[in-house]
């Protein structure tokens, strides 16, 4: 659907860790330029490899693309380092909200100034200030004190530092209230909107991602099984029950006991 511009395609790569564990089996998503997408799954689906395929990061943790590609701007990078992808315009926030707990909220964001291209650390600031003035606030206090939530923004914040082109979001809502989630979404959109950055978005919570990304795709078990418009998705039975009816990661079923099964068949073809 977006082949004609796209800033990113992955195209059916396979994954492995250690040589031998086959986590991706064949995964094809494309973003793009300018757009927002919405990656779905369950636990162990394998969204959080697909970003760190993406990002270089999977080479820290033995990882590797076995087969397929990634193309980034018209040039495959599935054989470049972290870094260099990096210093190409991939951010990716991961999994968790990871500050560096000792060093101060401005002390974080300072950390992905030494990647941005054109702006200074202090023109950076301002600009991470603008989006989330709760920060600013917050800025000399030890990351590990303040909140869940603030952490969550200083981890977008200091990916906002680099200068991205293309943000990789790896569950940004996970374990926060649900006023702050429509805080910091909304200030994702506005990333996106504003500051013209293409964004990934890995989502555990189908409704959010659903309202925020235009285009989505579900993963299951190391594949894509679906993927289309949201409105369209956000109408489909399958996901009505195993996404946006069960709110709780824990209450959750497999995507293979729901009950359609004719209609799932269809989307492996
Ligand atoms: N470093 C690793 N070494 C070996 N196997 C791994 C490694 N990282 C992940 N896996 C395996 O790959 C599969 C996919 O994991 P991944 O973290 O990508 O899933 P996910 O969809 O992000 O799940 P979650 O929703 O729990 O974050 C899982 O079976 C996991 O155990
Ligand atoms: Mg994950």
């Amino acid at each position: 659907m977006y082949t004609s511009d796209a800033i990113l395609k992955i195209k059916n790569i396979e994954v492995r860790y250690h040589e031998v564990i086959l986590v991706l089996k064949g995964v094809s998503i494309e973003v793009p330029r300018g757009g927002i997408v919405a990656l779905l799954g369950a636990n162990g689906a394998g969204k959080s490899t697909t970003l760190k395929a993406v990002s270089g990061l999977l080479k820290t943790e033995d990882g590797e693309v076995t087969d397929g590609g990634i193309e980034y701007e018209g040039r495959y990078i599935h054989h470049e380092r972290a870094a260099q992808i990096a210093k190409m315009g991939i951010v990716q926030v991961i999994e968790g909200r990871r500050v560096f707990e000792h060093l101060t909220v401005e002390e974080n964001l300072k950390v992905g100034a030494h990647l941005a291209k054109t702006r200074s650390v202090k023109e950076g600031l301002e600009l991470v200030y603008h989006y989330f003035p709760r920060l600013k606030e917050k800025r000399n206090e030890v990351a590990g004190f303040v909140s869940g939530g603030e952490q969550q923004m200083t981890v977008v914040g200091r990916a906002l530092m680099t200068e991205p082109k293309l943000m990789l979001l790896d569950e940004p809502s996970m374990g926060l209230a649900p006023k702050l989630i429509h805080e910091i979404f909304n200030i994702i959109q506005k990333l996106n909107k504003d500051e013209k950055i293409s964004i990934l978005l890995v989502e555990q919570n189908a409704k959010l991602a659903l309202n925020v990304a235009p285009y989505a795709y579900v993963m299951e078990t190391g594949r894509i099984v679906m993927d289309d418009t949201s409105e369209k998705l956000m109408q489909n039975e399958d996901i009505k029950d195993f996404y946006l009816g069960l709110t709780d990661k824990g209450g959750r079923k497999s995507f293979r006991d729901v009950k359609h099964y004719k209609r799932r068949k269809r989307w492996l073809t």
